[in-house]
C-alpha cells in the first residue's frame, strides 16, 4: 500500500453498521469546509457509486448472490475504481482536495474476513496493495446492541446483509483485530467512543484533525 499522494488529506471513518459514519461523515464536510486551512472537500463512501460499487449494493440487498472470494475481490475491485478511476480519490488528493470516506479497506478486513481463511486473508492483503493509507482512520466505537437498534429504530425491519446481531458480534471481533494488525504496521488509527450524543462524537474528530492534521 501507498502513502498519500496528496497534498489533500484522506479521513476515513469505519464501524459496524448503526456507528453513524455516515452521519459523521456529512457533519464533518460541513466543518472543514468552513476550515481555512482546507481549500476543497469530497466526501465519498464505499461501497462506491461505480459500476462494481453498484453490483455490490445488489449483493447487499440480497438481490444478486456471490461467493464469498468473489464478493471480497469486488469489494477490492470497487476500491481500486473508487481510487484510480479518472475522477477518483487519487486525482483530487493531488489536487488538494482532503477526502473523507464513509468505510475503506478496514471494512473489508472486518466484514469479509469472517468468511475468509488465513490464507484467503492474505490473498485480500495482496489484492489491497494498490491502496492508499489514510492519514487518519476513526473507528467510531459502538456495543453491537446498540447498532442493532439505532438500525431497527432508522430502518425499520429491512435488515441488510450483515445487519444481524450475532454477526455484528463476530464483525466486531474481526475489526479489532485487523485494527490491532494495522496499528502494528504503523497506521494512523484513532478509536472514538459512538456511544456519545453525535456532537460530542464529532467534536473528537475535530479536535484530533485540528491537532494532527491542519
Ligand atoms: P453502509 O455503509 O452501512 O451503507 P448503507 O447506509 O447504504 O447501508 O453499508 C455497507 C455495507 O457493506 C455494510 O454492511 C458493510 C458492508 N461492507 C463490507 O462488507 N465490506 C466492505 O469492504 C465495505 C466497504 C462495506
Amino acid at each position: 500500500m501507498y502513502p498519500n499522494p496528496g497534498p489533500g488529506k484522506l479521513i476515513v471513518l469505519e464501524g459496524l453498521d448503526g456507528a453513524g459514519t455516515t452521519t459523521q461523515a456529512q457533519i464533518l464536510r460541513d466543518w472543514l469546509r468552513g476550515c481555512k486551512q482546507v481549500t476543497d472537500v469530497y466526501v465519498t463512501w464505499e461501497p462506491s457509486a461505480g459500476p462494481v460499487g453498484t453490483q455490490i449494493r445488489q449483493v447487499l440487498t440480497r438481490r444478486l448472490s456471490m461467493d464469498r472470494r468473489t464478493l471480497a475481490a469486488l469489494f477490492a475491485a470497487d476500491r481500486i475504481d473508487h481510487l484510480y478511476h479518472p475522477q477518483g480519490v487519487i486525482k483530487r488528493l493531488k489536487a488538494g482536495t482532503w477526502v473523507v470516506m464513509d468505510r475503506y479497506y478496514l471494512s473489508s478486513f472486518a466484514y469479509q474476513a469472517l468468511s475468509l481463511s488465513e490464507g484467503e486473508i492474505q490473498w485480500l492483503r495482496y489484492l489491497h496493495a494498490p491502496c492508499v493509507i489514510p492519514d487518519v482512520t476513526f473507528f467510531l466505537d459502538v456495543p453491537v446492541k446498540v447498532c442493532i437498534e439505532r438500525i431497527g429504530r432508522n430502518r425499520g425491519t429491512n435488515f441488510e446483509l450483515f445487519e444481524k446481531e450475532e454477526l455484528l458480534n463476530a464483525v466486531s471481533a474481526k475489526y479489532w483485530s485487523a485494527i490491532d494488525s494495522f496499528v502494528v504496521q504503523g497506521e494512523n488509527i484513532q478509536i472514538i467512543d459512538g456511544t456519545q450524543h453525535k456532537h460530542a462524537v464529532t467534536q473528537g474528530l475535530q479536535t484530533y484533525i485540528a491537532a494532527a492534521l491542519f
